[in-house]
């Protein structure tokens, strides 16, 4: 991986004042899937899961506080937000005013350049930046372990967007009270060798999802047969996928990461009624990345909750990749990612 990507979040230390602060965060994309809650509340996964955050779509995240609010403001792209998505911003806000002892609202402005909620992880960066803004405005000065804690309450995925890199979401303990199940669920860096990847994402689809990742998650685990078997089969991916990783093996890499999320998608085939993200141009992309394996680039496909498709391959065949999956949906938009830095604030705005 190449060296200028810092996987440990910066600005995090700095002693935290009450007030206004500004993060900005990047979504990431799992090799290793996280589907399914064992705790709703908590977001407490039923498995481990391992991702690499992105050099693109930032988000940033200002949060102000305001005493004389009796509400919180809370505004995407300058819209304000209202009914489930507003509810949810608010509800993360009440977790860190519950920690900081402190009742004030806020007001939250985002500038998301991810497309919402097509599958391309708009909840992890918005999380993520908005964990770190948040907690600095109220003065929690979090180390990077609480941040993901913290993150993950949003949105799950998010856990693993407060740091670079490649990030591992440890699942933690099953047993314990509450408190020991929360303290044991966060993510952190994973080392990777000699590995120059890039992530080919081919949007097929930019609009918002039909079915709901919570609500996709909650039916796959109740109902689909095919669950259990790819939960259990997940652990032996993922202690295959560190090795690959460690190894800097771009081809091990990105085989474990095709089969794991091909497997996700069957569950979600298999619940009652299907949960289908998979789009009739997800398996034209699919074709041409079969096609590009047949004439010897290393390419493998990874999807989430939704139709779109993310193409591992290394650096130097990113654009080889890219007109590739340009030709195979040419209505559709092919951008090139690499790994990018984790959560951090930005500096200036402490009070
Ligand atoms: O964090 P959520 O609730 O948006 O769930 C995301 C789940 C997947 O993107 C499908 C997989 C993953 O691990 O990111």
């Amino acid at each position: 991986m190449r060296a200028e990507h810092r996987n440990t979040p910066t600005g995090l230390r700095e002693p935290a004042t009450a007030g206004t602060a500004t993060a900005v965060a990047h979504p990431n994309i799992a090799l290793i899937k996280y589907w399914g809650k064992r705790d709703e509340r908590l977001v407490l996964p039923r498995t481990d899961s391992l991702s690499m955050t992105l050099d693109i779509f930032p988000t940033t995240t200002r949060v102000r506080l305001a005493p004389d609010r009796e509400h919180d403001a809370v505004t995407l792209d300058g819209v304000p937000l209202r009914g489930e998505a507003r509810r949810r911003v608010t509800a993360f806000l009440d977790l860190v005013r519950q920690r900081a002892g402190l009742a004030r609202r806020a007001v939250v402005d985002t500038e998301n350049t991810v497309p919402t909620g097509a599958g391309l992880a708009s909840s992890a960066s918005g999380f993520a930046a908005l964990a770190v803004a948040a907690a600095a405005a109220y003065g929690l000065g979090l180390d990077a372990a609480a941040l993901s804690r913290l993150a993950r309450r949003g949105s799950g995925s998010a856990s693993r967007s407060v740091f670079g890199g490649f990030a591992l979401w440890h699942a933690g303990p099953d047993t314990g009270t509450d408190e020991e199940a929360d303290l044991g669920s966060y993510a952190e860096p994973v080392p990777v060798g000699e590995l120059d990847p890039a992530l080919v994402i081919a949007v097929v689809h930019a609009g918002p999802k039909a079915v709901s990742s919570r609500e996709a998650m909650r039916r796959t685990v109740d109902t689909s047969p095919l669950y259990e078997p790819w939960a259990v089969s997940s652990k032996d991916d993922l202690a295959d996928m560190r090795v690959a990783l460690h190894r800097g093996d771009l081809d091990a890499v990105g085989e474990i990461a095709e089969r794991n999320a091909l497997g996700m998608h069957a569950t979600m085939l298999a619940a009652r009624p299907a949960v289908r993200y998979l789009a009739p141009a997800t398996l034209t992309v699919l074709d041409s990345v079969l096609q590009l394996r047949r004439d010897g680039v290393a390419a493998y496909a990874t999807m989430d909750a939704g139709p779109n498709v993310k193409v591992l391959c290394r650096r130097g065949d990113a654009d080889r990749v890219a007109g590739a999956l340009r030709g195979a949906v040419p209505d559709g938009q092919v951008l090139v990612a690499g790994p990018g830095p984790g959560a951090r604030l930005l500096c200036g705005e402490r009070r």
